[in-house]
């Protein structure tokens, strides 16, 4: 049996291999020299538990699943970074920091890696805490998750380690350990991730810090802060390198704007060579005493800004024209591509909105297409290569009928969707219905994922939401490759839902115009869904925030015989919340806040609202002393002066994707 001090050295040694393999990429030792060791390591902490040292090797992944994360307020911001998107803006940017300091300023270029930023705070050299930028004020703690990233050291090393030390930086996942990821997930019959991005977030945010550590996370520091640090943040960088945290050695200094530039110009050409993904070039002022000067306004710091890379573009084939169908019939085609890599995700898809897009791209089966996305922005079709088009390429044909029951279709009040009419037996329908009504924000029913409800659909065991709650355990367990545990869980969620509010119960109907926000007014205003069912279109459009589009939705779903009959169903199965609780998404970014969006943007306003909502906001149509932050886009004009005179908070378009991509879920 080893002696402490032998066993102390043997963590040393394996710290030392883990930090050549996955920080330098030098494997110190063979892959069975490795185990072996790491074996020895853990047959001593067996027969010696009071030697564990909390920076063993051993102690990455944890035997138990955490119930949450708790919240943690940062000690400082974790600010995000103002956009460049060319020579003026970066030219502007240079100007700001030449003009706080005493001479010519000099800048760091660094990558702007696409991953997730966090927090790692390490005492007396030792990993104490890993937390998630959450909304740069209060993160979440995810230390169990941190530390089974590999190149994340437990302990650091070398010298002058600062007592306390605060590391920020980015967790990501290789452009190959994506690809790799996405193939173990579809073999298992798991859910595959859209992007690198989302598989990162996606895995730092799991429960059980075991399936973490299946995850090719890798991670590089940015930016270190501790007491006896240098001044230049490019130094600081080096010292946290020498202490054995992972930082990229592409930095480089510039001197002044034409080498700021030209950095620009080398590493945009090493992006497509790199490993990893990355979406622009960060520029940071080196002197940390002019960093101070320059400050930062509420979100972005003053002296750093991300040049952001250009919209990738790629070419692709058109493999087929699939008609989708929505939850509420809309009809949608969507071009099913040969998959290709754009921006760092796999793109197969490409919605075309509607007949109307599809006719006026004239994109057609076999074509070759040009396909464009930025980083989170959806992927779309820019044209047609019209000279790759074969000549017995034919014109996309739209269906009559619909592709799931074969009811003709039909376009309400000539708008621009056509729609599927059978809104109560149609299986696409009903399928999506089924979904949103057990949705997160919704009834909030585990266990219930699209392969179960085509399943049960496709059995005739389940015709409209309310059958859900007739579903036997022995209906369940009798079905393929369902396991009495998931039958149970299954039950067991089904009935816990029956405890809902009557907000979430109209959300969760899926009512056209009805988002988590409507739904919340109207049942402050109304008591049951009897009471609202009996109110008018004119009852309806005085309350607040309800439109005349939303208050006809709402009359004319009432007034179908086959919505009645469902809720009355559910109402028989035990779900009637006549008492409304006021809830809260208590989870997201923006609780609290009341929002008002006015102007144009890229995608609309009703999309973007729902994403808000998503993240906790209270969405209001008119600005008032009250309203906490305004967001203006083109052309915004009496709400954005009003706003602007109360001094409320004014987000600009670009502040906005720059939350939206902070925050994504
Ligand atoms: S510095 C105060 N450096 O970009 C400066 N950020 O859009 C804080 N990011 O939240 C950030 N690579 O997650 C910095 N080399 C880099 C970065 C980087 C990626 C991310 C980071 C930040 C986001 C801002």
């Amino acid at each position: 049996m080893p002696t402490k001090s032998e066993y102390q050295e043997l963590i040393r040694k394996i710290q030392e291999y883990d930090y050549a393999y996955h920080v330098l990429s030098e494997p110190l030792v063979s892959d069975e020299d490795y185990d072996r060791q790491y074996q020895i390591l853990k047959a001593v902490e067996k027969s010696q538990p009071e030697w564990v040292a909390p920076y063993s090797p051993t102690q990455r992944v944890a035997g138990s699943v955490a119930a949450g994360f708790q919240s943690f307020q940062h000690k400082e911001q974790m600010l995000s970074l103002e956009n460049a998107f060319g020579r003026e803006d970066i030219q502007k940017f240079w100007q700001r920091v030449s003009n706080k300091s005493p001479s010519s300023p000099t800048m760091v270029c660094e990558p702007k890696l696409d991953g997730l930023a966090i927090s790692l705070h390490y005492e007396k050299g030792l990993l104490v805490k890993g937390i998630t930028r959450g909304d740069g004020l209060v993160g979440e703690d995810i230390t169990q998750n941190i530390k089974t990233i590999k190149q994340i050291p437990l302990k650091l090393s070398g010298e002058d380690v600062p007592d306390y030390l605060e590391c920020r930086g980015e967790v990501f996942i290789k452009k190959s350990d994506f690809l790799t990821l996405n193939e173990q997930l579809q073999k298992q019959g798991l859910k595959t991730f859209a992007n690198a991005r989302n598989a990162a977030a996606g895995s730092l945010r799991q429960h059980d810090s075991r399936i973490t550590s299946t995850r090719p996370l890798s991670f590089f520091c940015y930016w270190v802060n501790g007491e006896g640090l240098a001044d230049s943040h490019h130094t600081r960088l080096q010292q946290a390198e020498s202490w054995s945290l992972p930082v990229n050695t592409i930095r480089k200094l510039a001197k002044s704007l034409d080498e700021v530039l030209n950095i620009i110009k080398s590493i945009t050409q090493m992006r497509p060579d790199l490993a990893y993904q990355i979406d622009g070039i960060v520029i940071k002022c080196d002197s940390i005493e002019i960093q101070k000067l320059l400050g930062h306004t509420s979100k972005l710091p003053r002296w750093a800004c991300a040049y952001k890379f250009p919209a990738q573009k790629a070419e692709t084939e058109v493999k087929a024209i699939d008609i989708q169908v929505g939850r509420t019939g809309a009809i949608t085609p969507v071009a099913k591509l040969l998959p290709i890599m754009v921006d760092g995700a796999v793109i197969s898809n490409v919605s075309l909105h509607n007949f109307s897009e599809l006719a006026r791209k004239d994109v057609r089966v076999g074509d070759w297409v040009v396909i464009q996305r930025a980083g989170d922005v959806i992927p779309e079709i820019v044209s047609v290569v019209k000279e790759k088009r074969k000549p017995n390429c034919i014109a996309f044909k739209q269906p009559s009928h619909c592709p799931s029951c074969r009811t003709a279709l039909v376009r309400p009040d000539d708008q621009i969707v056509w729609r599927c009419p059978n809104s109560t037996s149609c299986p696409e329908q009903v399928k999506g219905m089924i979904r949103h009504f057990v949705s997160r924000h919704a009834m909030n029913i585990d266990g219930l994922g699209e392969r179960i409800i085509v399943q049960l659909i496709t059995a005739g065991l389940v015709k409209d939401i309310s059958d859900l709650y007739a579903l036997q355990f022995s209906q369940l367990q009798a079905m393929p490759r369902f396991a009495s545990k998931s039958a149970h869980n299954l039950i067991a969620s089904l009935h816990a839902s029956k405890q809902t509010t009557l907000a979430r119960l109209l959300y969760a109907l899926g009512i056209r115009e009805v988002g988590v926000q409507t739904a919340k007014l109207l049942a402050k205003h109304y008591t049951s869904w009897q009471a609202l069912a009996k109110a008018t279109e004119e009852d309806l459009s005085k309350l607040p925030d309800i439109g005349p589009i939303a208050a006809q939705s709402l009359v004319s779903y009432f007034q179908s015989e086959a919505h009645i009959d469902i809720l009355e169903k559910l109402d028989a199965y035990g779900i009637c919340p006549k008492v409304e609780q006021t809830e809260v998404i208590v989870d997201g970014p923006l609780v609290n806040k009341k929002i008002v969006i006015t102007g144009k943007f890229s995608r609309s306003r009703s999309e973007i609202s729902a994403i808000l909502q998503n993240l906790g906001a209270e969405m209001l149509t008119s600005v008032t002393k009250n309203t906490d932050i305004c967001i203006v886009g083109e052309d915004a004009g009496s709400k954005k002066k009003k706003a602007e005179n109360l001094g409320l908070e004014v987000w600009s378009s670009e502040d906005l994707s720059l939350f939206l991509q902070e925050n994504k879920k």
